[in-house]
């Protein structure tokens, strides 16, 4: 049976339909859209998504093939809306279902498919489901829904178990009930404002294949799922100590996966399969990515098996550092991993959580996931240095067979913003840890579009929900336009080059060039070499007299490859 009628993809979507095994996200270079930062209509402030709809044309150009948008359903907004109060509802922050609509269809017309974040870990406290909870007794179905448990210990008062917020602090809360009195405890991974459900619970169940079918309905070409990793949370909510190293949002960086009670339990994969017979019903080809911070790769591949997940963000390559033995290693564990199940690798650098990686790559101390750097950072990145690492990065990933993420911005160059004030910061990391960790707003702050405008352009009145550095004129899209040396015009034409030659169809032929920091590979008729060590590198003589299609900086000459530095060459 086909749901999708009235709202199905326009002529250029369809004519892109594929053969088996070429399924549009295979290759599919998709673009992350941070709503309140990427453009505002309204002149609030916060980027919307009319603001959205009137700068396709700047993605078009780009040359993407999909934007994924974060939340911008209806929320408090606690976590910039990884805290959802209605699923199936706009937050009038950001619009209304009707700019939805036009937004999605002013994306198809112009080829480009839509994703959407689901987040179905926890729900906003301010959920009516959550709201019912809290007035229902113990034991109710209403408390069922989500994890509510008695405390330890005589008068109740210690938390059920020990485990940690992802953002810091205790992961449990105790409520009062209505006669002032201490009562139960629930469950959230991240901020007290975001309680965990209940996935055992067959309400919570139907409710979210109904909302998937509620955005199917109007259109979109799939869902991003936030904490595909969580979910499921292990009988008996035994206690667990992380291991001081693992990153904040749970990688272990082991070989063997070693998963906390509360992250990547099999039931999960139940609930995927579900959900994946529910993206059957539809027409085109819908899908689900995963983001789901597991460790090893083997372990992440279990969520893009045949039948659930189409894409897994692939975060062991995003904590990879520059580095050529460490990059070959995962690029071939990645590729091994995902096709045992045959799946694409879906390769990113950044998001909306981490440190930019025109910052991240050139910082020299270990920056654990979510920690953030800020103003007392003392390992402060050197801005040239990042951005130069971060196009030779880029070029490498763009060269690989699978999919590829863009975080907005990353077009642009940008770094993160170190000095924003203590009294900018909105991240419940900054506050859950008491200012000890800065957490993710340096990442998120909103885009340039014009130079010396107001707000950079972002938005008309010059409002801006996070302040925006004063020296990013150069980074502004429209100062980069038509510039051949800037980083935007070098990213469309990776992207460019990228599809002509179908190089995420292609596959991976290592070269050894006799010097692991320098990576040489052929992926079809393009081959890259990648230089990420600190001295020049002679290019390799088979390759002298190449024609060189891109190159992540201006080089002068032919016969060396400079320290970062990422070359592709027509090898036909
Ligand atoms: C995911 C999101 C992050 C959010 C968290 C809780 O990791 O990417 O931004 O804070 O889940 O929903
Ligand atoms: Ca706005």
């Amino acid at each position: 049976m086909t749901h999708a009628t009235a709202h199905s993809p326009d002529a250029p979507l369809d004519a892109s339909a594929t053969i088996d095994g070429a399924e549009w996200w295979r290759s599919a270079v998709i673009y992350q859209i941070y709503p309140r930062s990427f453009a505002d209509a309204n002149g609030d402030g916060i980027g919307d998504l009319r603001g959205i709809t009137s700068r396709l044309d700047a993605l078009k150009h780009l040359g993407i093939d999909a934007i994924w948008l974060s939340p911008f359903f209806a929320s408090p907004q606690k976590d910039a809306g990884y805290d959802v109060a209605d699923y199936r509802a706009v937050d009038p922050l950001f619009g209304t279902l009707d700019d939805f609509d036009e937004m999605t269809q002013a994306a198809h017309t112009r080829g480009i498919r839509v994703i959407v974040d689901l987040v179905p870990n926890h729900s906003s406290d301010q959920h009516e489901w959550f709201q019912q909870a809290l007035a229902a007794q113990p034991g109710s179905p209403e408390r069922a829904r989500y994890m509510f448990r008695d405390g330890r210990g005589p008068n109740g008062d210690t938390a059920p178990n020990n485990w940690e917020s992802i953002f810091g602090g205790p992961a449990w809360t105790r409520i009062v009930d209505d006669d002032g009195t201490p009562g139960q405890w629930y469950l959230h991974l991240f901020d007290s404002s975001q309680p965990d459900f209940d996935w055992s619970n067959a309400d919570v169940r139907a409710m979210f294949r109904d909302v998937l079918r509620f955005w199917l309905d109007r259109g979109v070409d799939g869902f991003r799922i936030d904490v595909a990793h969580g979910l499921v949370k292990a009988d008996g909510l035994p206690d667990y100590t992380p291991p001081q190293s693992a990153g904040s949002m749970g990688g272990t960086g082991k070989a063997d996966a070693d998963l906390p009670p509360y992250f990547g339990q099999d039931g999960v994969h139940e609930i995927y399969r579900e959900w994946h017979q529910v993206l059957t019903e539809y027409d085109g080809e819908r899908v689900l990515c995963a983001e789901a911070w597991v460790d090893p790769l083997s372990t992440m591949a279990l969520w893009v098996r045949p039948d659930e997940m189409q894409q897994a963000f692939n975060f062991p390559y995003l904590e990879t550092p520059w580095n050529g033995p460490a990059l070959r290693a995962v690029i071939d564990e990645s590729i091994a991993a995902f096709s045992a199940v045959g799946a694409p690798s879906t390769w990113v650098l950044s998001n909306h959580d981490v440190v930019r990686h025109a910052s991240r790559l050139a910082l020299t101390e270990d920056n654990p996931q979510g920690h953030g750097i800020g103003p007392k950072t003392t390992d402060r990145p050197d801005t040239e240095l990042g951005l130069r690492r971060a196009r030779a990065a880029s070029a490498l990933m763009l060269a690989l067979p699978g999919g590829a993420y863009l975080y907005q911005g990353e077009e642009l160059g940008l770094p993160e913003a170190i000095d924003l004030p203590d009294d900018a910061r909105q991240d419940p990391t900054w506050f859950r840890t008491h200012g000890t960790r800065y957490g993710r707003d340096g990442c998120r702050v909103p885009l340039p579009w014009e130079p010396g405008a107001p707000a950079y352009g972002f938005s008309e009145t010059g409002a801006s929900w996070l302040p925006q550095p004063a020296d990013w004129d150069a980074y502004a899209r429209a100062s980069q336009l038509g510039d051949p040396a800037s980083t935007l015009e070098f990213y469309s034409r990776a992207l460019w080059l990228r599809a002509t030659h179908q190089l995420g169809l292609g596959a991976l032929e290592w070269h050894d060039a006799g010097d692991d920091s320098i990576l040489w590979f052929a992926n079809g008729p393009v081959t890259v070499v990648a230089n990420t060590g600190d001295s020049d590198a002679a290019t390799p003589t088979s390759l002298i007299e190449a024609t060189r299609i891109l190159t992540s900086v201006p080089l002068s000459g032919d016969d060396v490859i400079p320290a970062d530095t990422t070359v592709w060459y027509l090898t036909p």
